[in-house]
Parts: C-alpha cells; sequence; structure tokens
C-alpha cells in the first residue's frame, strides 16, 4: 500500500522565498534513533524503518517548515502488521507546540489499517478523527483544520515544524485496543519513504513566512479546500471514519470544542 499524505492548512500564509527540495534522504533526512534499523538506501532515494522484536527506529527532517505542501510516499508494514505503529508528524518544539499527527495503526493481515490523526495548537490537542484506511489517500483530503481563532482556539501558524516519522510497537494499545498482539514470528517489520517532496517555507533560510507580499505562483497561503475537495472529505467522514472528537459528546459533556462548530460534517 502506498499513500502519499497531503498536508492541507486551511489558512496558508505564504512568503515570496518559497523553497523546492527535491528528494534525497542523506540531504533533508536524519535518522535520530534505532540502532541501525532506520537506513538510507539507494543513493539517498529510499528510507526504511524496521522494528526487530521490541525495538523500533524513527527520522527527522533536517528543516523546520511552515506553511506548505509536502508530499512522501509510505510503503506501510505489509502483511501482518497488528500492534506496530508507523507515526508520520510535523511538530514544532516546547511546552506549547504545534503539531499534526498520522499515525497508521496496523493490523492482521487483509483488516485495514486505522488512520489516526489529531492536530495541537500551543500544546493543546484533544482533536483525534479516526479513519479506516480503505480507500486512496493521495489527492483526497481527509481532514480539515479550519482557522478558530475568533473563537479563543489557537491556530498553528507561527512555529515552524519539522517532519518526524517513527515505527514502534504498541501491542499494548494499538490494535483492537491491545486485544491482537504483535507476533514476532513475523519480525524485522518494515515500513519504507520515498519520493519526498516540500514546496514549503524555510524560515531559517531567512524567508519571512508571514510576509504579506505574495507571488501569484506560491499561494499555499491562501489555499483553501474548493467545493469538490468538500465533498470528498463529507464522503471519507461519512463511509470511512470511525472517531470524532467533534461528535463525543460523552467526552466533552460540558459542550463540544468551539472549532467544532466549524468542522464540515456530512
Ligand atoms: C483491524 O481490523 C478489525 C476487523 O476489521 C477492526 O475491528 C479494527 O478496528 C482494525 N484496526 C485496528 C487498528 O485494530
Ligand atoms: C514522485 O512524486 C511526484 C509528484 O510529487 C510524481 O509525479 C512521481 O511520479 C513520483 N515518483 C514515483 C517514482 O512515484
Ligand atoms: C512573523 O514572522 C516573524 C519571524 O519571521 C515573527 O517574529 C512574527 O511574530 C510573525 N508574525 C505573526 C503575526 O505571526
Amino acid at each position: 500500500m502506498a499513500s502519499s499524505i497531503f498536508f492541507f492548512y486551511s489558512l496558508l500564509i505564504s512568503s515570496h522565498l518559497v523553497v523546492t527540495l527535491g528528494g534525497n534522504f542523506y540531504q533533508d533526512f536524519d535518522i535520530t534513533w534505532g540502532d541501525g534499523r532506520g537506513k538510507i538506501l539507494n543513493n539517498g532515494q529510499l528510507l526504511t524503518l524496521s522494528l526487530d522484536k521490541a525495538f523500533g527506529s524513527g527520522f527527522v527532517s533536517k528543516n523546520e517548515y511552515l506553511f506548505g505542501k509536502i508530499d512522501m510516499q509510505l510503503k506501510l508494514v505489509p502483511g501482518n502488521s497488528a500492534g506496530t505503529v508507523t507515526a508520520y508528524y510535523l511538530s514544532s518544539q516546547g511546552p506549547t507546540h504545534d503539531e499534526i499527527d498520522f499515525e497508521f495503526l496496523g493490523n492482521v493481515s487483509g483488516d485495514p489499517y486505522i488512520l489516526h490523526t489529531n492536530v495541537f495548537s500551543q500544546g493543546k490537542g484533544n482533536k483525534e478523527q479516526q479513519f479506516y484506511l480503505c480507500f486512496s489517500v493521495d489527492d483526497t483530503p481527509i481532514r480539515e483544520f479550519k482557522n478558530s481563532e475568533s473563537l479563543g482556539v489557537p491556530f498553528p501558524k507561527s512555529q515552524p515544524m519539522k517532519i518526524h516519522s517513527s515505527l514502534w510497537n504498541t501491542d499494548d494499545w494499538a490494535t483492537r485496543g491491545g486485544l491482537v498482539k504483535t507476533d514476532g514470528t513475523f519480525a524485522p517489520f518494515t515500513a519504507s519513504y520515498r519520493n519526498f517532496t516540500a514546496d514549503a517555507c524555510v524560515p531559517s533560510s531567512g524567508s519571512s513566512c508571514n510576509s504579506s507580499s505574495l507571488s501569484s505562483n506560491n499561494a499555499w497561503f491562501s489555499q483553501k479546500l474548493d467545493s469538490a475537495s468538500q465533498d470528498k472529505i463529507r464522503w471519507v467522514q461519512k463511509n470511512y471514519m470511525i472517531y470524532n472528537y467533534c461528535t463525543d459528546t460523552k467526552r466533552f459533556p460540558q459542550g463540544l470544542p468551539p472549532e467544532c462548530a466549524t468542522t464540515n460534517l456530512s
């Protein structure tokens, strides 16, 4: 299964200096942990993470990004991946960090992965949505987080984020709530990554990412989901969404979070 992930901010602030990077994993990423289980191969064209019976691995981007479009092709752990989690996320640093999460929860052969998503703004998460991953994510928007600052909800728009990914074992909770355990006889488990591109602002390169001077061809700044994309989100929500914090009235007995008023619901 190959999924190319499309990060989409509903409010994008652009800059006239947008950096486009051609994918080379040596140039763009560092393997950060995993004692040799994370590897960059094929002259930087391929990155693999693996998990042996107990221990995983991870990598992080060298650059920090603010606003833009980031593409990566991920090949998730094939076959029996129950109990494994492949996390792919953007995160800034510090206690009031911003974060956008994609976590792929493995499953036994033939059963669907779950895609778990969350958004943190100013250190606050609790914005989970989960989907069965049995449709093509490529070019299908699955989630939009609108700017609800007017309702008092912080929006991730000023803290640059690095791209992180890791593969680890979480059979205490991941697959059917921990009922299905990782089967070590299938180890090592391997996820692969290729074809990374970032059409995104890199503030450390000196660009002012929130500059109001826009170039017309780098318009992530003003990009919005069109009505066809809104329809696709509703289709995904209707057919594949398993959990949406915005409908969890048990969890929020005092009232749903304010941004839920602006969430597209089917
Ligand atoms: C795995 O497949 C089963 C059966 O379809 C499903 O109930 C479960 O939600 C799937 N995903 C995970 C992560 O357990
Ligand atoms: C890499 O991604 C680009 C678009 O980002 C696509 O056109 C190209 O076909 C991809 N290459 C491979 C080998 O999949
Ligand atoms: C704009 O970016 C600069 C750094 O480039 C930062 O100091 C400033 O706070 C930002 N302004 C807003 C409104 O985010």
